[in-house]
């Protein structure tokens, strides 16, 4: 297995109900290392940019204001096999169909406010990593 960074965010209704450290917890006990971590105020055009892929989609103006309705935390997790194992970890997009144990199942309040976001593919994740921090910002 490879060494691998993926990103993740963690989201304003989690952040909102004062549990970043229980999701921390979670992605630590699952193996994963935090090597960047840092709590922002997304903006709307940083959200724009990030969510771009989902600009045709009818929920993209509902997910960009709610991902700039309150604070976030933007993280680069570390490990092996490190975005199949975020994936996992966070569960289903909609919390309703998470497997129980993961992040979503757990915390989650519904398929927008679903708490944590993880990169899908190892590009996305380095893209998704330079949007957020300079490399000597991630310290393994
Ligand atoms: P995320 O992993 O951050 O990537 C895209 C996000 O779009 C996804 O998590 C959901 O929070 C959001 N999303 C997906 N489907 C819907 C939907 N039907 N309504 C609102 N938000 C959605």
């Amino acid at each position: 297995m490879a060494i691998e960074r993926t990103f993740s965010i963690i989201k304003p209704d989690a952040t909102a109900r004062n549990v970043t450290g229980a999701i921390n917890a979670m992605i630590e006990k699952s193996g994963l290392r935090i090597v960047a971590q840092k709590r922002i105020r997304m903006t709307r055009e940083q959200a724009e940019i990030f969510y771009a892929v989902h600009r045709e989609r009818p929920f993209f103006r509902e997910l960009v204001e709610f991902m700039i309705s309150g604070p976030v935390v933007v993280q680069v997790l570390e490990g092996d096999n490190a975005i199949a194992v975020y994936r996992d970890l966070m569960g289903a997009t909609d919390p309703a169909k998470a497997a129980d144990g993961t992040i979503r199942k757990v915390l989650a309040k519904s398929i927008g406010e679903n708490s944590v976001h993880g990169s899908d593919a190892a590009d996305t994740a380095n893209k998704e990593i330079a949007q957020f921090f300079a490399g000597n910002e991630i310290i393994g």
